[in-house]
């Protein structure tokens, strides 16, 4: 299942280090390529010498070799790999990951990796429970990056709690599905819409929400990773989304959105919709900046067009997912959504619910069907509910 596969095995200065050799030999024998990188650390608890010898490839720590004159080059590394597992990842390594800091070979190659990333921390658990480390944990997989838990146990220390790596075996099973994963939607065509929109008055104001984008941009790099070429039309937001199969497409207005996704539309295999589109927008749009003393009694408005339920009208075999915030009556309306506009899925949002909705890291939601079917996900961050969002979209085209 493995064969031909590229691995970067970066493994930093931890006792669980000695767990490693098992997980190469497990990668190997199932025709995986591994390329060890070593930390400085990690080579005091793990022996250059046994990691050669079960990958066969040379194991790296320094950029540069001084006895042959060899330079490592991180960006081949980088760009050669399918996939980078951090194992065991240590709560400074996670950090300098966190912050960019380039300070060895192992750490340069991640910043230059564009391939899914893993880590299976292990560290003592007040470290691992501290405020820091946990909200590096957050800051990666906000990234996309895929953790490993670590298990309660026993410690190095002789303490017991939580910190433990997780053992190669169930590393080996998550490398694995992460990597069938990748190419899952290989060929499939995605279009998210993000972010909200503006719709101005003057040159200088505007009707706009809170929405981040957040959500959407976590979606589109949940579709991308699994090898779907991702169409991102996306209202204004201070977000960056950096994957080579993400097409980001930048609108200001509802009718700009419109027009984007109709363009798209044709060619898209699944749509998801989940920007915060203004419902509606001043008729009139003055060039010139409103001046104090011509304050407007009243801004008329009038209704942006629904893009969702233009495209349930259009759709011919795309999966079509929409988006409801609600305030009240939250499944009985999610589910007229579905039918009056021709949704295969909704992902209910609820403005009730603590840590869910707009500018949290977090979301809770429900993803009702078409066909009646309900599944509740509990408050997690927003790239792990773009998964199972994924997911769900997945399982019902039996991908
Ligand atoms: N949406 C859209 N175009 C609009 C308004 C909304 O495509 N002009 C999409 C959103 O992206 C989301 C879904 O419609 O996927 C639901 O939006 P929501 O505001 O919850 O519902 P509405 O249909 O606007 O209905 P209401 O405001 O009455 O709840």
């Amino acid at each position: 299942m493995l064969s031909g596969k590229k691995i970067l095995l970066g493994i930093t200065g931890s006792i669980a280090a000695y767990k490693i050799p098992y997980l190469i030999r497990m990668l190997r024998k199932e025709g995986a390529e591994v390329q060890v990188l070593l930390s400085p650390f990690a080579r005091e608890f793990v022996t250059p010498l046994t990691l050669f010898t079960l990958s066969n490839r040379e194991v790296l720590t320094e950029f540069h070799d001084p006895k042959n004159g060899k330079w490592h080059s991180h960006i081949d590394l980088a760009l050669w790999a399918d996939l980078m597992i951090l194992a065991p990842l240590t709560a400074n390594s996670m950090a300098k990951m966190v912050n960019g800091q380039a300070d060895n070979l192992l750490m340069t190659t991640y910043l230059s990796a564009r391939c899914p990333v893993l880590f299976a921390p292990a560290m003592d658990l007040d470290m691992y429970k501290h405020h820091s480390t946990q909200g590096n944990i957050r800051a990666l997989q906000a990234r996309g990056h895929v953790l490993i838990a670590p298990t309660e146990g026993e410690l190095a220390s002789g303490l017991c709690g939580e910190g433990r790596m997780e053992e190669p075996e169930k590393i080996f099973e998550t490398i694995k599905t992460q990597l069938k994963k990748k190419e899952s939607l290989t060929g499939k065509k995605v279009l998210i819409t993000a972010g909200p929109t503006y719709e101005a008055m003057d040159p200088v104001r505007f009707i706009g929400n809170h929405s981040t984008g957040l959500m959407g941009y976590s979606i589109a790099r949940s579709f991308a990773e699994r090898g779907a070429e991702v169409f991102l039309v996306s209202g204004p937001t201070n977000l960056h989304i950096d994957h080579p199969n993400v097409y980001r497409i930048d609108i200001n207005t509802a009718e700009e959105m419109y027009k984007a996704c109709l363009k798209l539309y044709d060619d898209t295999d699944i749509a998801v919709l989940s920007a915060a589109v203004a419902d509606f927008r001043p008729i009139l749009q003055n060039s010139e900046k409103i001046k104090k003393k011509d304050k407007p009694a009243s801004i008329e408005l009038e209704n942006t067009k629904d893009i969702l339920a233009e495209l349930g009208k259009q759709k011919k075999d795309q999966v079509l997912v929409g988006f409801a915030l609600e305030t009240e009556d939250e499944l009985s309306n999610a589910k007229k959504k579905i039918k009056n506009k021709n949704l295969d899925f909704i992902v209910l949002n609820s403005l009730k619910d603590k840590g869910a909705g707009f500018r949290s890291p977090t979301n809770k939601i429900t993803i009702l069907d078409k066909m009646g079917n309900q599944k509740k996900i509990e408050l997690k961050a927003k790239q792990e509910v773009a998964e199972d969002i994924v997911d769900e979209v997945l399982a019902y085209l039996n991908i």
